[in-house]
């Protein structure tokens, strides 16, 4: 095993700013090494506090504490739990804090998971707070990206669909400011495009263009998102955007050979299925790459 640097012992990971380039890499050098060892983190407990639906991130999670021979507790919906009876966030938070070693939450409503940081004492990850950051698919996005292409520089990506509520979009442009010679394609329709906060942290760093066009010739990464119903206040704004793009055979024509398709998953119909077999489908390979990356964070975190 290598060297672990300090700084990842007990520490949060809320927001993919939280991390320089040298983490991130560090990170993912971890990730790549990383085999099942049921000692590692045999008896340490992780809490999984998902309020929002989740199969992938949960599961992987889950996934990677037993692979590594620690134990899981926690709740999926607030139906099996007390939040049900009316208890506040920070209260389970400082409940779970008495019987686990690291939280993992998921929930709606953007900063839960910095609230909660700030209310207990073990290190928090952050899967996911409403439309804000998802840092821990945008770890596992980079790897993937680094797995296929070699690189993390030096790279034209395409981001698709949903860039107003999407937040593994947001977590991933930002990490895009740690690495050079990035360039970003914004494709989305006119109400769904990048927030401008999103975008004053680009300016200077990395050069994007905004765009509605399904043009994705040229791209090293065409990297493609569900729209966000669920966050919608207004339902009838969702249906004049939903099936906005749909990449099937025809639109992955314009793909480079060497191009890589990827998406966090869950899709509705952004691609349609009989792209799966093309060679430049890698969304369940960055899916399965979920595993070791949370696998080499909670070693990280909690210093095994
Ligand atoms: C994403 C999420 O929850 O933000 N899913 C995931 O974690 N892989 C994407 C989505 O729900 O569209």
């Amino acid at each position: 095993m290598q060297r672990v640097h300090t700084g990842w012992l007990g520490r949060d990971v809320i927001s993919i700013r939280d991390f320089s380039r040298e983490q991130i890499e560090e990170l993912l050098r971890h990730a790549h090494q990383i085999r099942p060892d049921p000692e590692l983190l045999r008896g340490r407990v992780m809490a999984s506090l998902f309020f929002e639906p989740s199969t992938r991130t949960q599961l992987s999670f889950a996934t990677a504490m037993q692979r590594l021979g620690g134990h899981v507790i926690g709740f999926s919906g607030v139906e099996g739990s007390s939040l049900a009876k009316g208890e506040s966030l920070q209260d389970t938070a400082k409940v779970v804090e008495k019987y686990a070693d690291i939280i993992v939450i998921r929930h709606p409503l953007e900063g839960s998971a910095r609230l909660v940081a700030d209310t207990v004492s073990l290190p928090v990850i952050n899967a996911g707070d409403g439309a804000n950051q998802h840092p821990t698919q945008t770890l596992t996005d980079l790897f993937t990206i680094q797995r296929f292409h070699g690189r993390l520089d030096d790279l034209k990506i395409g981001l698709v669909g949903d860039l107003k509520y999407g937040r593994t979009v947001h977590s991933l442009a930002l990490a895009f400011t740690r690495f050079r010679k990035i360039e970003l394609r914004l494709i989305s329709p006119e109400n769904l495009r990048m927030p401008p906060a999103i975008l004053r942290e680009l300016d200077g760093i990395v050069p994007y263009v905004e765009t509605s066009e399904l043009d994705l010739r040229d791209l090293d990464v065409v990297y493609v998102t569900r729209i966000q119903k669920e966050r919608f206040p207004d339902i009838e704004e969702y249906e004049k955007v939903k099936g906005a793009y749909v990449i099937d055979l025809k639109a992955c024509e314009q793909l480079r050979r060497d191009a890589i398709l990827l998406h966090p998953l869950p899709r509705v119909d952004e691609i349609t299925p009989d792209v799966d077999a093309l060679p430049q489908a890698k969304y369940f390979e960055q899916t399965r790459n979920g595993v070791p990356v949370r696998m080499a964070l909670l070693r990280l975190l909690l210093g095994a």
